[in-house]
């Protein structure tokens, strides 16, 4: 895609990555991803972000359409990580900038990434701003929003934010604005993005809504640093309210099943817990992990208030796409969910206790203990799975009516 002049002045010269996959390095993105960068042409030229390394060519390419590269007289970085500073040190290299503007964090951090002691760094707090002639940017720090060093541009004139990671999807397009895409894709798109690499700072999203309300901070144009740009005043509404129903995890009537199996005997139950749900009225999604990436399994809990997790007792532990999978759920820290935890044994039995002590460490509320079979489920398992899956079901229906 060409740059595009997205208000007055203001241009994406950003890439799409139609190949990527494996995003920030642990996520799938099945609809690819793109690094957003952006030109504001001023009586300064800032060049807001980069993109990746591999994509430097054609960010320099894109920039080069608008202005020469030794023209830009500010570089500001609102993050350091490399999928948006990766070719920061080419473009330092290109432009010579006479200011790169980051956050105190973000310095650390650009150190740590760069030789940068002859670069001409300046740290910004909130409440900051600078101008570039006919326009000011004013800095607001999104500590955590993805990391330390996160923050936001505004440019008040142009009543337009740089977001950064935050209200990012994956989505590598031809179009550019959120309102040519469907509102369905988009929606599963933010669900995905949002429960893989933001759900851990869930609090840090409500203080930041909750701060740019305070700073009267007027938006038109919300530019996210992947995927696409909210420009209408619908879409603006919807993702700032998405991420807050996002972030507050209010309890969904739908229960998340998860297993790996050898035998089919966790399978088995994994079936009849799914019954025991559908008697207490509670939809499921069942997800067997060999056919299913991590990320896969947390997006589907967007739209869970309950998490019932399965494994076999293999040498005396859990098999392996269970602790991954569960290692991968803890880090991302749901809020607000029940638990449950099942699997069959031969001989000694610990799993289903061990996923229960990760689902308590988690802080989930477990309606029944965890349960387990001896090799193949008979009647009596298969109707105390059911039982599991009502009981929690049950819980769950009581919890969402209130
Ligand atoms: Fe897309 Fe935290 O970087």
């Amino acid at each position: 895609m060409a740059p595009v002049e997205i208000r007055k002045d203001l241009f994406w010269v950003g890439t799409a990555d139609f190949g990527c996959r494996n995003f920030h390095g642990y996520s799938l993105a099945p609809r690819g991803t793109s690094y957003n960068a952006y030109l504001l042409r001023d009586e300064k030229t800032v060049l807001f972000d980069t993109v990746q390394a591999h994509a430097a060519p054609a960010l320099l390419r894109h920039l080069e359409e608008i202005v020469p590269a030794e023209k830009v007289d500010y570089i500001v970085v609102n993050h350091l990580e490399q999928d948006h500073a990766g070719a920061l040190d080419e473009m330092v290299r290109r432009c010579r900038p006479e200011k790169i503007f980051c956050s105190a964090p973000g310095a650390k951090s650009m150190a740590g990434y760069f030789d940068t002691r002859d670069w001409p760094v300046q740290t910004v707090k909130t409440g900051d701003s600078i101008s570039t002639g006919r326009r000011h940017v004013s800095f607001v720090e999104t500590r955590m929003l993805h990391w330390p060093d996160s923050m936001f541009s505004y440019i008040p004139e142009e009543k337009t934010l740089i977001s950064n990671d935050a209200f990012g999807q994956n989505i590598a397009s031809s179009f550019l604005y959120a309102d040519q895409a469907e509102r369905s894709d988009l929606s599963a798109a933010v669900e995905e993005y949002f429960y893989n690499i933001v759900l851990p700072f869930s609090s840090q999203v409500l203080k930041t809504l909750d701060l740019a309300a305070e700073l009267k901070l007027d938006i038109e144009l919300l530019a996210p640093d992947h995927g696409l740009i909210f420009r209408t005043p619908e879409d603006v509404a919807f993702i700032l309210a998405k991420y807050r129903e996002l972030a507050l995890q209010k309890p969904r009537k739908k229960a998340l099943i998860f297993y790996d199996t050898m035998w089919q005997s966790t399978g088995q139950q994994a079936l009849a817990i799914a019954d025991g749900l559908s008697e207490a009225d509670v939809p499921y999604r069942i997800m067997f992990l060999k056919n299913h990436h991590h990320s896969e399994v947390m997006t589907a809990l967007a739209s869970c208030g309950a998490v019932i997790a399965g494994s076999p007792t293999h040498n005396n532990g859990l098999l392996p796409l269970v602790v991954a999978m569960l290692t991968y759920m803890k880090g991302l820290r749901p809020q607000n969910r029940l638990g449950g935890a099942f699997g069959s044994y031969g001989w000694s039995g610990e799993a289903p206790g061990q996923i229960a002590d990760i689902l308590g460490s988690m802080k989930m509320e477990q309606p029944a203990p965890p349960l387990k079979c001896l090799y193949k489920p008979k009647k009596e398992d298969l109707e105390a799975a059911r039982a599991l899956g009502r009981s929690i079901g049950r819980e769950l229906a009581a919890r969402c009516a209130v």
